[in-house]
């Protein structure tokens, strides 16, 4: 049986872009797989669509015209009660042809790709997915709800406070009194996003408002922190289920600039690479006992989050005192830290089958349980007894 692998990306996210080069990279490192690759682009409106057109990097050059050649598509059940991808007849010549989902490869960025709504959907759907499920997707989606949990778990975090902006405006004030307690220099920055976008430092009051005013335009809820200083940033990434898992080596990314901006990611000469050719140190260059603490808190933060398939977690480090925090949980990471995988011993294409043997696995596991009661509650006797309940409130 042929074994359709939908890859889906894109999506209606500032890092809609980032999502189509991972996507890519993936599609090159399956190519001569036993899949057959089936695209599901998602628009920067929310237009689903599928068609080979999709699989070529070279076509996303011009995306209205890419829309209009793309093939709308949308997941239903077929006759048998299976799950397939639907793609619509467009034209006379074309027809209606429905794809028998083996595994939905997730390749988004940011929003509702990363932060469990299409999780939500497959789910629905009930078709086996890559990555982290709906829950572990949306906490690690919120920079809030990600350290509050971590904190709980007396994983050390940086010290920050969070405001929403018809708080803001009202007490603006107040919440300048909290940031500037905690002391310059302050890092602001947007709960809910990716790449680095609205992310600031402010060194001052000047900065900090305008830092602020610019952070308001991506997200409604912010995050004001401490900035830690100096700085090494160190990621590691995990592979696995909750209950069994392994962690990466680590790397040292490299910005050029004081934060670790979406241009140092992604708008350099060699960005069609995506996330994988900015300049990084694989494996980071720290103590071992230093690498081996981060790769086992990245380890006991997948299992409290519930993760899946793989994840990257992003630690600030204070150059001096080598004292760690967790910053950001990436549940779908830049190119998938294939680049971290190679180094670990693990080359693209098996980090991706792997990935999707995870999904299987999960799937087949949810699936073994008992998922409803025979027992049909609105059966005649049943609803005859409600009706009888008429009066009794
Ligand atoms: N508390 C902090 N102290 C120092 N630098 C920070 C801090 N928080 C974030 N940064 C810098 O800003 C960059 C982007 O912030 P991050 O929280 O990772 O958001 P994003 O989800 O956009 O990547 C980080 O890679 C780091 O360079
Ligand atoms: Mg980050």
């Amino acid at each position: 049986m042929t074994k359709n692998l939908v890859i889906a990306f894109g999506g209606v996210s500032p890092e809609h872009e980032v999502s189509v080069l991972t996507a890519m990279q993936a599609i090159a490192a399956l190519n001569d797989s036993e899949f057959n690759l089936v695209p599901l682009y998602i628009s920067k409106s929310g237009r689903w669509y599928s068609g080979n057109t999709l699989l070529e990097l070279e076509n996303f050059k011009d995306l209205k015209d890419l829309e209009a050649n793309a093939i709308p598509c949308h997941f239903t059940l077929n006759e048998l009660g299976q799950a397939v991808l639907s793609e619509e007849k467009i034209g006379i010549f074309s027809k209606k042809r429905d794809i028998l989902i083996y595994s939905v490869l997730t390749a988004f960025h940011g929003a509702s790709g990363e932060n469990g709504s299409f999780q939500g959907i497959c789910e629905t759907y009930n078709i086996p997915y890559t990555g982290s499920g709906v829950m572990g997707s949306s906490v690690g989606m919120d920079k809030v709800t990600a350290k509050k949990l971590c904190e709980a778990d007396r994983i050390a975090v940086v010290e920050g406070i969070d405001f929403y902006e018809d708080e803001w405006v009202e007490s603006e004030d107040h919440y300048i009194n909290d940031a500037e307690n905690i002391g310059y220099p302050l890092i602001v920055k947007p709960v809910h996003l990716g790449s680095s976008i609205g992310v600031a430092q402010a060194k001052n009051r000047d900065e900090l408002k305008t830092a602020i005013e610019t952070a308001f335009r991506y997200d409604a809820h912010l995050l004001v922190e401490k900035a830690v200083s100096p700085l090494m940033e160190i990621n590691c990434s995990v592979l696995g289920t909750p209950e069994s898992n392994r962690a990466s080596v680590c790397e040292r990314p490299l910005g050029k600039e004081e934060l670790l901006s979406f241009s140092d990611k992604y708008l350099r000469d060699d960005a069609a690479k995506g996330m994988a050719s900015a300049d990084r140190v694989i494996p980071a260059d720290i103590k071992p006992e230093l690498a081996k603490s981060i790769q086992e808190t990245s380890r006991t933060i997948f299992r409290l989050f519930n993760c899946s398939g793989l994840a990257r977690f992003d630690f600030l480090v204070n150059k001096d005192t080598e004292q760690f925090y967790f910053n950001e949980i990436n549940t779908i990471p830049g190119s998938f830290s294939f680049y971290l995988w190679k180094e670990s011993g693990l080359s693209f294409p098996e980090l991706l089958r792997k990935l999707i043997e995870i999904s299987l696995k999960q799937h087949k596991q949810k699936n073994g349980r008992i998922l409803s009661y025979e027992t049909n509650l609105l059966s005649k006797k049943a609803v005859s007894g409600i009706k009888g309940l008429k009066g009794t409130k």
